[in-house]
């Protein structure tokens, strides 16, 4: 018997870039998929996600809490990142003529930045545009529209500007089954340790015009995620 790497196991490979081992290792094995196992106590009970059913705390207290899960969601989140970039590079014309962009909850980073720390649910630096990447599957639509709100004030003060925001957005009709299969999966995980979810046309739809911005955009990006540019 013979065994050959299928094109995306290749992204697994030591030494191959873009590589997506990080992503495996750190983000759907060590943190959330363990607590899986607390998903009958998590539906049962009530705790809003299965980290705290398994660790007692949200997402985001158990990595703080924890450096070395922190470093590795970082690394899998910049892995990701590493991979969006090279199809960012076809999207040129979503960046035309912006002078200035801030990357909210960009994590680590992974080009030529300067970092400012806060709460996006606070405030968010001015700039031409806000880039929302894979932030907002993160919440839940009350939490989701508070930062957009902030997104929206963040390029009020430039005037003109848009929002940025790379996500899943759910097509059933439209996409192979495979593909709606990612995203539920996606959504199942987002709504058991985030309380958040995935969104399809009609709710991205739904929570722009709530949080006040006027038209949108939305287009294929890169595998299961969209891009969509709002405009306030
Ligand atoms: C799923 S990760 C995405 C990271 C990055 N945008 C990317 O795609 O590689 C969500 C990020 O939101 C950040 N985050 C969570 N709560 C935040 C808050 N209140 N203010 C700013 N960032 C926050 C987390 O630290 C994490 O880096």
């Amino acid at each position: 018997m013979a065994y050959t790497l299928t094109p995306s196991s290749k992204f697994l490979v030591k030494g191959i870039e873009p590589n997506l081992t990080p992503m495996v290792l750190g983000s759907f094995h060590a943190n959330f998929t363990a607590s899986f196992d607390f998903l009958g106590r998590w539906f049962k009970g009530d705790e809003k996600t299965t980290t705290e059913s398994a660790f007692g705390v949200g997402p985001w207290d158990m990595l703080g809490r924890d450096p070395q899960k922190l470093k590795s969601f970082n690394e899998a989140m910049a892995s990701d990142s590493q991979m969006i970039n090279m199809a960012l590079r076809d999207s040129k014309s979503v960046f035309k003529g912006l002078e200035s962009i801030v990357d909210v909850g960009g994590g680590t980073g992974s080009n030529n930045l300067s970092y400012v720390g806060g709460s996006m649910f606070e405030s968010i630096p001015s700039a031409d545009v806000v880039l929302l990447k894979w932030i907002l599957h993160n919440w839940d639509d009350e939490n989701a529209m508070k930062i957009l709100n902030n997104c929206k004030e963040a390029i009020s003060k430039k005037g003109g500007g848009k929002v940025i925001i790379i996500d899943a957005v759910i097509k059933e009709k439209e996409d192979e089954h495979e593909m709606t299969e990612v995203k539920l999966l996606f959504d199942i995980m987002m709504m058991s340790n985030f309380n958040g979810k995935e969104r399809t046309e009609e709710e991205w739809k739904k929570l722009l015009v709530s949080a006040g911005f006027k038209h949108h955009k939305i287009a294929p990006l890169f595998g299961f995620r969209s891009i969509i540019e709002a405009y306030p």
